[in-house]
């Protein structure tokens, strides 16, 4: 019913994915080439033709549609006190850093994870402690006798959770989440859960809200929350963040005033309102589309390059492959025009990986992976 197959050319949209030379086919940063819901250009169109674009407030609609879609997608209540908005999530882990550590702490961040998490880390006078996954060629898990270790580190105040995780695609277990909540408590770590790819997950798979798993996590956790990866409105700069602890609600809620990252600009709520309130069947028919991407993809690399592995996720749409050995990589965009993000910049462990995006037409998937098979079989005979 909507429409993934044929887009528009974003290449005429000042995007930062697509603001490449000619033959260049991106395929790294995290947003899709899809045109949002109907739902929400409507919602904005609104908007615009009202005509004025003063200061605005953030509405008790936007408050509902969050509790409401929480609620009845995820199965976690949130309360209206202690939901904020914020013009971002990376604009609220900054925020959460400057508040929360003291320059020269260290923030725990487990590894391969969304590089921008050491950005924010070390832009603010922190180190980051890089805590490694384990990966055993199939799936990642969390290696809990490292986390302990690196959790009591005197000097860690802080843990950035990716939850799912981008970019291997990790849906996290209770389990796991559970003993994440336990250990923060006993080392008095806050764990910042940024959830943001939480709502692109395969058919009839289900993500777990931190916040939802025990009363540990409820007392050491902030959660981020967004529309913006799964709806495809990164653009429109709009966030929220949670907790149920009232004092980091405070120190929250503070840290985004100060820093002038708590007010929206005229279709920031609108957008999060339309996507969450009417969005639901456009975002099932893009995780189905997504989805059918990701098994296209895996089942292409299996047939055509099985000497790089892609590891099967049941969320985000971001491909994680495993290449031969690190580095091999290295002038994949110069022989071949395809522009795929380097897994080194994800931290430790990433360095042997490539990410693909898979939000994109099918044509465009099947572009990029005839230019990855012509790039590693052209590589073998040499
Ligand atoms: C895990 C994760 N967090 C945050 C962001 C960016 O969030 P925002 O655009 O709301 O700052 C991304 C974007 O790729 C991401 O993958």
């Amino acid at each position: 019913m909507y429409e993934f197959e044929n887009l528009p050319d974003r290449r005429k949209s000042a995007s930062s994915k697509w603001m490449v030379p000619e033959g260049v086919l991106p395929m790294w940063v995290a947003d899709m080439d899809f045109p949002a819901a109907p739902q929400i250009i409507r919602a904005i169109r609104e908007r615009l033709d009202h005509g004025v674009f003063g200061y605005d407030e953030v509405p008790d609609e936007w408050y509902d549609a969050y509790i409401n879609w929480w609620d009845k997608r995820h199965g976690l209540k949130l309360n209206k006190e202690g939901l904020i908005f914020c013009t971002g999530v990376i604009p609220a882990v900054s925020s959460a850093v400057r508040k929360l550590t003291t320059p020269g702490e260290k923030i725990l961040i487990q590894t391969p994870v969304y590089n921008i998490f050491f950005n924010s880390t070390v832009n603010n006078g922190c180190t980051a402690l890089q805590s490694p996954l384990c990966f055993d060629g199939e799936a990642y898990s969390m290696d809990f006798d490292r986390l302990e270790r690196d959790m009591s580190d005197p000097q860690v105040s802080l843990m950035i959770l990716c939850n799912p995780q981008n970019p291997g695609g990790r849906i996290w277990k209770k389990e796991e989440l559970a003993e994440v909540g336990r250990l923060a408590k006993k080392y008095s770590v806050i764990v910042f859960s940024d959830e943001i790819h939480c709502d692109i997950v395969r058919p009839g798979t289900e993500y777990v809200p931190f916040l939802s798993v025990s009363d540990e996590c409820r007392e050491v956790g902030i959660a981020a929350m967004a529309p913006t990866k799964a709806f495809n409105i990164a653009g429109l700069h709009t966030a929220a963040v949670y907790s149920e602890n009232k004092t980091l609600r405070h120190k929250m809620w503070r840290a985004l005033n100060t820093d002038e990252v708590a007010e929206p600009n005229s279709f920031a709520c609108v957008a999060a309102i339309a996507a969450f309130n009417e969005g639901a069947d456009w975002l099932d028919e893009m995780c189905a589309y997504v989805f059918e991407n990701r098994r296209i993809a895996e089942e292409y690399i299996a047939a055509n390059i099985p000497q790089i592995k892609a590891v099967h996720s049941d969320a985000t749409y971001l491909l994680w492959l495993k290449m031969p050995r690190s580095g091999l990589q290295g002038d994949l965009k110069d022989k071949t025009g395809l522009y795929l993000s380097d897994g080194a910049v994800y931290g430790a462990g990433g360095e042997e990986f490539l990410r693909m995006n898979l939000g994109c037409s099918r044509q465009t998937l099947k572009d990029g992976l005839k230019r990855l098979s012509e790039y590693f079989n052209a590589n073998k005979k040499a």
